[in-house]
């Protein structure tokens, strides 16, 4: 929510930022931390969604765990208060090097993606008298409905083992020592709003485990990924993800045998709705046929409508009426770097604040320097 004083304050400030709501943040992540524990389910943050220092002590402060995708990211993990017995390494493309870090970490759990990843996990554990504790990723082949891009788990994705190699699979883990086997781990895909989609995930885990057993492997840990949608459509009205409709949607569908523990990876439902971009138009022009309010920020800002057109709704913070029609579009030189089509907004001018709402995932960690622009930094309503 950007209330009047917000917006005053604002007048002193350079523009873009990032504006971070941290009441929005504490509510989201205490949600998700009462919710996920009445279902006895252990959610691991992921870091790639937002890795501010702040957001990452809101949460690690919570008591959440957290998910990391390299090396760095654990490094920040751990400088932000997330406890290394609770970190899960994901990733396609662990390189040596990252593996060294999370083993002289003590990292949770290694999720491997490859049969060669988990044979050069076991030589570098081995090399260093360790033992490595992993999952094997396997690929539910789950249609998560969601865009093309950001759908990872049908059968011709780059991710997880697929069933296909699971003899391979399991001759390799049958030959490597300085392995322990811990469980399965999935993940189908993000912005998932459907909730049967992870009542098909549930499902298919709980499949998993009887192959995984059958083959002499006990499953401990049974991970599901992150993958919750937030409403894009509906920020301010709508903001608090459906934590209980994912609990319940694995809670009805993977049974828990005693001694086991169910985990999952949320990222971008916990961030997304504490963050706005805020901008100051530049310049309104008058096309042939339509009106532009020329923002300053961009697709180096948030790149999430020029590479999966996605929707993030737009507000002029500073005009409320009268309304007009309007496109909005960034400062980049590129036909793609528009944030909304059509708008029906209050009339734009010059110098009027504009907000992007639902940029706090996936937005200030994807940002870039093209064209040599100045990346927008972060303001905390805290400090304000
Ligand atoms: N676990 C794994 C293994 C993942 O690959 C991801 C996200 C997550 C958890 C967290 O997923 P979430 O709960 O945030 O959906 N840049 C894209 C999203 C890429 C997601 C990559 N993996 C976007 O802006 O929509």
């Amino acid at each position: 929510m950007i209330t009047e004083s917000a917006l005053r304050s604002f007048e002193r400030m350079e523009t873009p930022f990032f504006y971070y709501d941290m009441d929005i943040l504490r509510r989201t992540v205490d949600n998700f931390a009462s919710t996920l524990s009445k279902y006895g389910i252990t959610a691991h943050y992921a870091v790639k969604a937002n890795s501010n220092d702040r957001i990452l002590r809101t949460i690690s402060g919570a008591g959440i765990q957290a998910e990391c995708a390299t090396g760095n990211e654990i490094t920040l993990a751990l400088a932000n208060g997330f406890p290394a017995a609770g970190i899960f390494f994901d990733g396609v493309a662990k390189t040596d090097k990252e593996i060294i870090t999370a083993l002289k970490a003590g990292i949770e759990i290694f999720n491997c993606e490859s049969i060669q990843e988990i044979e050069v996990i076991d030589a570098i554990a081995g090399s260093m008298g360790l033992k490595a504790a992993i999952a094997v990723r396997v690929n539910p082949d789950v249609d998560a409905h969601t865009h093309k891009y950001i759908t990872t788990g049908t059968e011709e994705d780059k991710f997880g083992i697929s069933a296909g190699a699971f003899d391979q699979l399991f001759a390799t883990l049958a030959r490597c020592r300085n392995l322990s086997f811990q469980g399965i781990h999935m993940h189908a895909g993000s912005q998932i709003t459907d909730m049967s989609v992870f009542a098909n995930i549930g499902k298919k885990a709980a499949e998993f485990e009887k192959i995984f057993e059958d083959h002499g492997l006990q499953v401990k840990l049974l991970n599901l990924g992150g993958g919750l949608g937030v409403d894009y459509n509906d920020p301010l009205g709508n903001w608090m993800p459906d934590v209980e409709g994912l609990a319940r949607a694995i809670a009805d569908n993977l049974p828990v045998k005693p001694g086991q523990s169910v985990h999952i990876e949320p990222g971008r439902a916990m961030v997304a709705q504490c963050g706005h971009i805020i901008s100051r138009v530049v310049y309104v022009k008058e096309g042939l046929k339509k009106k532009f309010a020329i923002l300053d920020c961009g697709m180096h800002t948030l790149i999430r409508p020029a590479l999966y057109q996605a929707h993030h709704e737009v507000e002029n913070l500073s005009c409320k009426a009268p309304i007009e029609k309007y496109d909005v579009v960034g400062c980049v030189c590129e036909s793609s770097d528009t944030f909304a089509q059509g708008l029906e907004g209050g009339a734009p001018h010059r110098g009027d604040f504009f907000a992007i709402h639902s940029a706090g995932a996936y937005g200030q960690v994807m940002n870039m320097k093209y064209l040599q622009r100045d990346l927008a930094p972060a303001i905390y309503s805290d400090d304000i």
